[in-house]
């Protein structure tokens, strides 16, 4: 492992840290551990229902776990992160909300999100801004925090309440205003691009496009004759970064459960023989997507470990105040989640400061 791939393990510990602590102080969002978690980077998908988010997220893990299809799927935020383990060790999944169970079935995975979503919004089609925090641990993972968001909607159907259309927009807006948040911007590419749900937000929440990752899907699904070269290439909307095209399952596919290692060589099949995307066949796909990501976050915290080095601090002073009004040694099950917490901060700050020599 190099050093800059262990440094991104490290926030993406300390993000799981913070997260679980989070939870233990009820969530009164006022700590260095929330403003820790809000100056590590995430990553979200952003776009239009069904322009294929959950497909791409799915892709970047390279697992079937995430609940897809038409129509509004994705009822709250899923923060997902990746971590990379050790070659050979077993692939598994775990929520926060079921800390003692080790998931390694992904289809149980999959379940499990969609009784949790219903579990808050109960069987209807509404949505919650509380976020279901699931970590997968594998070898064939890039260390990142994704997060899948419900899609962009202009219209509310039926059995919906009408805020739907503004509730979505301000929840996906509490991730992308952020400066830290890198937003995925998904559009179809068999939809006309000035229309993009996706790059319209981008466009007014990062006017330059330095946060924002550009991502078509569907681009097997345009109509013959035509394809995606002025996006793709950048003449229909200049991103900073490049656009990465993707070709995911198709809902035939997700129904005849055709597996995903088969899906991404179809998809770098389809790249490789393209007429028209072949020129630009190495940086595309959703590996290349991973790969990319995974460079950016790495020179973005690269950037910030001054910063982060300063509020680790500060999250260890507050650890220490908190266990002192604890009286130490601490029996009770939270003061040893707070021990563990400071013990793994300290570590943390130990590795960051070689990094600044
Ligand atoms: P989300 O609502 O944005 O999360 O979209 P989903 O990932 O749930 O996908 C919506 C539907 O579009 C599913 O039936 C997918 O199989 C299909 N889909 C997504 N991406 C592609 C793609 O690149 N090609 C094809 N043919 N279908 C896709
Ligand atoms: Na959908
Ligand atoms: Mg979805």
């Amino acid at each position: 492992m190099t050093t800059m791939e262990s440094l991104i393990g490290l926030v993406n510990r300390i993000q799981r840290a913070c997260t679980v602590l989070g939870d233990y102080g009820g969530g009164t969002g006022d700590n260095a551990f929330n403003s820790l978690w809000e100056a590590l980077p995430t990553v979200a998908v952003v776009g239009g229902q069904s322009s294929g988010k959950s497909s791409v997220l799915e892709s970047i893990v390279g697992r079937d776990f995430l609940p897809r299809g038409s129509g509004i799927v994705t009822r709250r935020p899923l923060v997902l992160q990746l971590h990379k383990t050790e070659e050979g060790t077993e692939e598994y999944a775990e929520f926060l909300h079921l800390p003692k169970n080790q998931f390694t079935d992904f289809a149980l995975v999959r379940k499990e999100i969609q009784d949790e979503t219903d579990r808050i919004t109960g069987k209807s089609k509404q949505i919650s801004p509380v976020p279901i925090h699931l970590s997968i641990f594998s070898p064939n993972v890039v260390n990142l925090t994704l997060v899948d968001l419900p899609g962009l909607t202009k219209v509310a159907v039926e059995g919906q309440p009408e805020t739907i259309v503004e509730d979505i927009e301000s929840m996906v807006r509490t991730y992308v205003d952020k400066p830290n948040c890198i937003i995925l911007a998904i559009s179809p590419a068999n939809q006309d691009i000035a229309t993009s749900d996706a790059i319209k937000l981008a466009k007014e929440v990062d006017p330059t496009g330095e946060r924002t990752f550009g991502v078509l899907t569907k681009l097997d699904l345009m109509d013959k004759g035509t394809n995606a070269l002025d996006v793709l290439e950048g003449r229909s909307y200049r991103l900073q970064h490049p656009w990465v095209g993707i070709v995911n399952r198709s809902q035939a596919d997700i129904n005849r459960n055709a597996d995903m290692m088969l899906a991404r060589r179809k998809e770098r099949e389809y790249f490789d023989t393209s007429p028209d995307y072949g020129h630009l066949a190495s940086k595309m796909g959703s590996e290349y997507l991973a790969k990319l990501l995974s460079k950016h976050l790495e020179s973005v915290i690269r950037s910030r470990i001054p910063s982060i080095l300063s509020l680790i601090n500060k999250s260890i002073e507050e650890l220490e105040r908190e266990l002192d009004k604890m009286g130490r040694p601490v029996a009770v099950d939270a003061g040893a989640q707070l021990y563990t917490i400071l013990e793994m901060c300290r570590a943390f700050d130990k590795v960051f400061k070689e990094h600044l020599d």
